[in-house]
């Protein structure tokens, strides 16, 4: 079994309280205060180590973590130290990259919108690989390289046509995305680069087909087209490209039900489709980028919420009301994503009840958890809420004028707040009121 497939951080224990890390979680809540977003350094490493184990046969492995699932210094200190590379969508990702002392050779800058500043800002902090994602950006970002008299190593981002079973709100792959060329149009994207743009110096291509998927297969598909294509461009164009990222996506464990794939399987998923590929095709083995973000972080994180208000529907239901909700945590709002819960301090409470927890926020829809049983809940229980690590702080707002929680990181019974809890007065910090309204 690899970390993904596991519920809980790996130092989950009940000790009448849940235990994280070695820390009683009903301290951090008092200690810290909730909503606290509490990460695991161990489980981040110990999924970093099932990467590199389950990819380490293949002999030109590039591991990035996708900074998008979360982004810290802390965070992004931990998997390049553990020899992660960093994928980054924008100048935010870009210097909190820099500013974690990142190698900033490993980082790639990805998006399909990037501004001129963000472009400038990446070539600056030395940026290795931009991958360039339509025809507009490759002209502008060859205009900012001969501006600066640079040569920028690129990837082609490319729309592979893969449908994977997963919320149609995080499938990228398809025809019909935002994201990438069509296949259609790689000719003339590199016939642009060979004549036009000297300063983008192209290495390889990349996709990414989704997230949170459960199916090995769309890998093994992906990896085929992938190596078909390169196979195309060395026939058409006569260029050798050494590089194919083939993106993140692998699924974690939200609910019981949940079967996401290990990693071992997602290695020997790509390594065997690699193997066949390069065989049918005959070109030479490509290195591998593969950039996870959610399978890296998601089950090292969970948030610690405290028990408020309750509401007794007759013959409906019991709503018990925590004191976070959609704006530290939209997934279930925005993708109907499915959650599990225990109360931290009532670990060995046998008698249950079925409840379901609701939000703080103004809105109907802010519900985290619907009918689940726990233990008779009052006002003060902690409750805990699983693989809360990714897509949780990064897309985290401040609905309702709530401030952002902080997020602590926990390893051999320490804690280290890594992101401090918003203030009242970082809520207005950066407001006016114009003189003529004084
Ligand atoms: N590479 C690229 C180009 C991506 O677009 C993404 C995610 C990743 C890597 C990392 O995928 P992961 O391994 O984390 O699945 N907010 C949504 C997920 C959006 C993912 C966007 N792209 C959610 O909360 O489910």
């Amino acid at each position: 079994m690899s970390t993904n497939q596991s519920l809980k951080p790996v130092t989950a224990e009940n000790r009448e309280h849940l235990y994280i890390g070695g820390c009683d979680t009903v301290e951090l809540a008092q200690k810290y205060g909730t909503p606290l977003y509490v990460l695991d350094e161990k489980t981040i490493r110990t999924i970093c180590k099932e990467y590199k184990h389950a990819f380490g046969g293949y002999k030109n492995i590039r591991m990035m973590y996708a900074c998008k699932s979360l982004c810290n210094l802390a965070v992004l200190r931990i998997v390049t130290d553990e020899g992660f590379g960093l994928d980054t969508v924008s100048s935010g990702e870009i210097y909190t990259a820099y500013k974690a002392g990142a190698d900033m050779s490993k980082v790639l800058f990805n998006g399909n919108n990037k501004s001129k500043e963000e472009i400038e800002l990446a070539l600056n902090l030395g940026v290795g690989r931009f991958s360039v994602d339509n025809f507009y950006e490759a002209e502008l970002l060859n205009e900012i390289a001969v501006s600066q008299g640079k040569s920028v190593n690129i990837l082609l981002r490319i729309t592979p046509g893969i449908e994977c079973h997963t919320h149609d709100y995080i499938q990228t792959g398809q025809i019909d995305s935002k994201f990438g060329f069509d296949l259609s149009q790689i000719d003339e994207i590199i016939n642009l680069i060979k004549n036009k743009y000297n300063n983008l110096n192209l290495k390889g291509i990349h996709a990414h087909i989704g997230s949170q998927i459960f199916e090995t297969r769309s890998y093994y598909d992906e990896v085929e087209i992938l190596v078909k294509e390169l196979a195309r461009i060395k026939e058409v164009h006569g260029i050798i490209l050494e590089e194919m990222n083939i993106g993140g996506g692998l699924g974690v464990k939200y609910t019981e039900e949940d079967c996401p794939p290990s990693v071992d399987e997602l290695a020997s998923a790509v390594t065997s489709a690699m193997k066949n590929a390069i065989e049918k095709y005959s070109i030479r083995e490509p290195a591998i980028y593969i950039e996870p973000g959610r399978s890296i972080i998601s089950t090292a994180g969970v948030t610690l919420y405290t028990v408020g208000s309750s509401k007794t529907i007759p013959g409906v239901r019991k709503y018990v009301a925590l004191d976070g909700g959609m704006a530290d945590n939209p997934r279930p709002g925005m993708y109907q994503a499915k959650y599990t819960a225990d109360a931290a301090n009532k670990m060995n409470f046998c008698e249950k009840e079925l409840v379901t927890l609701a939000g703080r926020f103004c809105e109907s829809g802010d519900i985290l958890i619907e009918n689940i049983e726990l233990p008779r809940l009052e006002p003060g229980d902690i409750i805990c809420v699983y693989n809360t690590g990714a897509y949780n702080y990064s897309m985290a707002s401040n609905y309702n004028r709530v401030a952002k929680p902080a997020m602590v990181l926990v390893n051999n019974s320490q804690s280290d707040m890594i992101v401090d809890r918003e203030s009242l007065e970082d809520l207005i910090a950066r407001e006016n009121i114009p003189d003529r309204l004084r």
